[in-house]
């Protein structure tokens, strides 16, 4: 079977998803849920109808589109990522998988390819924690891993509950509904951006994910009293922000010396009150994010956190209470489509590189209940999360390519 990945329709598209945006070009912001997110979806699915797939929306907006096989029954092979977007992301975060999986099933279509399995693109709701604090939460709720009691105590910033906001965007049905049946996948693969600069310094132009590292995060709240910036002087100040710069750059050497690269923290957020220029900080709301290829040296590093976390509030004398939102654990990619994967990319003469996933996918999730896979493409400079992410068209393309026939050899 000759496949013909249409590069140039597969670039347009991606040019035209990240039009729908709540930033100025080049940035695409696409948050959950906004009417910027609907339109993005509406978009999305009229490409997979044109395509001729079936459509199937669940209660929390994951968005099945399925090429029927020749065994309907048959368990899915599963393809996709998400295209939600946030503040000031780049154009190919997620998208790659999602119009690169559809493009893969429309160069198996014009081969005259027909599967026995049936072949499904996923479009996942919510990669990004973006609005519920939570990342993955469409592929939370199909693998179990997140109850639907739990989801539905969600809320966004402005507390409006998950409940609300999904019903409001038209999609109703029962949380409950969402978990996937046990089977229902033989196998999944999620091609995605690096969004690291590996690839790229190695010249390899695809990598094949072995594993994918354990995220954990954290929401801090600090409390102390604010104050008149010339009326209280400094023996008397119980300032939130100065603690939480304590506890901030805690955080990075604790990060720093676990002795390992692979583990990383990130303070993303801090929210102070009540920002004012001349009142010092009562209260002060911190996002932290920690990941490690190793669940133990992950979870060394939270307890280190929250060591720290008491010595600064006794030292300060301010309140400190940290919430914990997830804590996941490492995925091992399936051998059998690892080995699919590699097979395919050296009949091409693709060189590649095996690795790991420091960034979480929803594949993460879908792990707990299938056997996944993941492709890589390089991006410039490992940019990722930023308006000048980038991958080339070339580069993409080859990823479709790959992906196409893996899906092709698993679907057969
Ligand atoms: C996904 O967007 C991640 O933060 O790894
Ligand atoms: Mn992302
Ligand atoms: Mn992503």
């Amino acid at each position: 079977m000759k496949l013909a990945i249409n590069q140039d329709r597969l670039n347009s598209e991606i040019e035209e998803l990240a039009a729908i945006s709540d930033a100025d070009p080049p940035a695409v912001t696409r948050v959950v849920f906004t009417p910027t997110d609907l339109k993005a979806r509406a978009w999305m699915q009229a490409r997979c109808e044109a395509a001729g797939l079936a459509l199937r929306q669940d209660a929390i907006g994951n968005t099945f589109a399925r090429w029927i096989g020749s065994e309907s029954a048959a368990p899915v092979v599963g393809t996709g990522s998400h295209i939600d977007a946030i503040p000031n992301a780049g154009k190919y975060d997620g998208v790659v998988g999602v119009l690169g999986g559809l493009e893969a099933i429309r160069a198996l279509q014009k081969a005259g390819f027909r599967p026995r399995h049936p072949i499904e693109l996923l479009v996942f709701t919510s990669e990004e924690p973006t609005r519920f604090g939570i990342g993955c939460l469409g592929s939370r709720l199909l693998a179990g891993t997140l109850s639907a009691d739990a989801a539905k105590k969600l809320a966004d910033n402005d507390g409006a509950s998950i409940e609300d906001v999904r019903r409001k965007a038209g999609m109703t049905g029962h949380l409950e509904e969402v978990k996937l049946p046990n089977g229902y996948y033989k196998a999944f693969v999620e091609l995605h951006i690096e969004q690291g600069p590996l690839l790229e310094r190695e010249q390899k132009p695809l990598g094949v994910v072995e594993r994918i590292a354990a995220p954990a995060s954290l929401r801090v709240l600090i409390e102390g009293a604010g104050g008149h910036a010339g009326g209280v002087l400094m023996p008397d100040r119980r300032d939130a922000l100065c603690a939480a710069a304590e506890v901030i750059l805690a955080i990075e050497q604790a990060a720093r010396t676990t002795g390992a690269i692979d583990t990383v923290a990130t303070v993303g957020i801090c929210d102070v009150f009540p920002g004012a220029v001349n009142s010092f900080p009562a209260t002060v709301r911190l996002s932290v994010d920690i990941r490690d290829t190793t669940l133990e040296r992950r979870d060394s590093v939270m307890k280190t956190i929250d060591a720290v976390c008491h010595t600064v509030s006794v030292k300060r004398q301010v309140s400190i209470h940290s919430e914990l939102l997830n804590a996941d654990a490492p995925a091992d990619c399936a051998p059998a489509i690892v080995a699919t994967l590699t097979q395919i990319c050296a009949r091409h003469g693709f060189s590649f590189l095996p690795m790991t996933s420091r960034a979480y996918h929803d594949s993460l999730f879908i792990s707990r209940i299938a056997p996944v896979a993941m492709l890589f493409i390089p991006c410039r400079k490992g940019y990722s999360h930023r308006p000048d992410e980038y991958s080339s068209p070339e580069d993409i393309a080859r990823g479709a390519l790959v992906l196409a026939e893996t899906l092709a050899t698993l679907a057969a």
